[in-house]
């Protein structure tokens, strides 16, 4: 019987919870133990009841639950080799080989950067007497297979994260209580929602809630942002606008790289010398990442975990990692570290201000 695991890690978001009961029950319909990993690496690494093997009535109720039952950590110790080896040992003790693990893109790198170093960690555990040769013969091979666990949307070659449509809809929701009393004291509100190397969440909310200005960290503003922003706002006011919503993501900064910040833009909608709007600044926080997910989460999640267990009972030695992506509405699979190297790079000359090259970047197609 395959023995695989499966784990949340990093950042949390909505659907987590449906791609464990997805993953556990399609792995059990499959004839393999499934074996929940709590908090992550972190799991790995301390073993015994850390790593559970789970059932189906187990996850029961888990489709509709928001965050991650089997909890989530960003782990240092896994960044070390001394760490990557007690996991090691605690998986070929468990009889283990293969992991499903949804995550943002560290975490997935820190999966792959694992079953690179695999047949090293088992021969070291092997000469320091703390496994036998014996013990590691039917685990050569560490497969690993990743599912996009993130709010922000933010990982090149796939169309949406699990989570970032549960946490647009916590945004817009936000946004449109914001706009019910903005309207009734004919306020401007500045509204920092999460993101802070990508954009997504910001422009979808702000097109969602028809806002006055967006503020993303692909678009770094010109030098004449301020003029812009407040002639884009009077415009509005003097067509019969009652209210004004300004959305920033965390990460909003100007052509410089120097971050924009709620405050200046509030400084800037009040002076009393320019547009003198009574203005409030609201930080959406960690509501975004809460709450149940929306049906599409659900829906992703269940499906990327099913084809997860698939992808994971179709490889051979050779398959390179994979992680499950979403891509014109077909569930796919991709090679992970393509993906997480897109990702890097858009970063990347996002700093350097190649902004045209990062939109390309954004929709590389890499092979499958
Ligand atoms: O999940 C990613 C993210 O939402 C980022 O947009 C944000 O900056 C970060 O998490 C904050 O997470 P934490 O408070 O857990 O460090």
């Amino acid at each position: 019987r395959k023995k695989i695991a499966v784990m949340t890690s990093g950042g949390d978001s909505q659907g987590m919870a449906a791609v464990i009961r997805a993953v556990v029950r399609t792995g059990i319909n499959m004839n393999c133990d499934v074996f929940c990993v709590q908090q992550g690496y972190n799991g790995l690494i301390e073993g015994g009841e850390y790593i559970r093997k789970t059932e189906w009535a187990d996850v029961r109720g888990y489709l509709p639950r928001g965050g991650t039952p089997i909890r989530t950590a960003r782990c240092k110790a896994f960044y070390e080799r001394p760490g990557r080896l007690t996991a090691a040992k605690n998986m070929v003790i468990n009889g283990i080989d293969a992991i499903i693990i949804c995550g943002g893109d560290g975490s997935l790198t820190g999966a792959d950067r694992f079953r690179a170093e695999w047949p090293s960690l088992l021969e070291e555990l092997v000469s320091k007497g703390e496994l036998t040769a014996q013990q590691i013969v039917p685990h050569k091979h560490l497969n690993i297979v990743g599912l996009v666990g993130s709010i922000d949307n933010d990982l090149s070659g796939t169309d949406a994260t699990i989570g970032c449509y549960s946490a647009l809809d916590r945004i817009s929701t936000v946004i449109s209580w914001v706009q019910d009393t903005a309207d009734s004291h004919s306020r401007a509100f500045v509204i920092e929602v999460m993101g802070r190397h990508c954009g997504w969440l910001a422009l979808m909310a702000g097109v969602a809630s028809g806002a006055d200005f967006i503020f993303i960290p692909e678009q770094p503003r010109e030098d004449n942002w301020k003029e812009e922003m407040c002639s884009i706002v009077k415009k509005h006011r003097d067509e019969g606008k009652h209210q004004t919503i300004v959305v920033m993501a965390e990460g909003a900064q100007d052509r410089y790289g120097k971050k924009i910040t709620t405050d200046m833009v509030k400084d800037l909608l009040s002076d009393p010398h320019g547009l003198d709007l009574d203005t409030r600044v609201t930080i959406v926080g960690h509501p975004q990442r809460g709450g149940k997910p929306v049906a599409h989460d659900r829906m992703l999640a269940t499906l990327q975990g099913v084809e997860a267990v698939h992808a994971v009972l179709e490889a051979t030695p050779e398959t390179e990692t994979c992680f499950i992506a979403i891509n014109e509405n077909k569930i796919v699979r991709k090679p992970l570290m393509a993906a997480v190297q897109a990702t890097k790079e858009v970063a990347e000359v996002i700093k350097a201000q190649d902004f045209e090259k990062a939109v390309k970047l954004r929709d590389t197609e890499f092979a499958d």
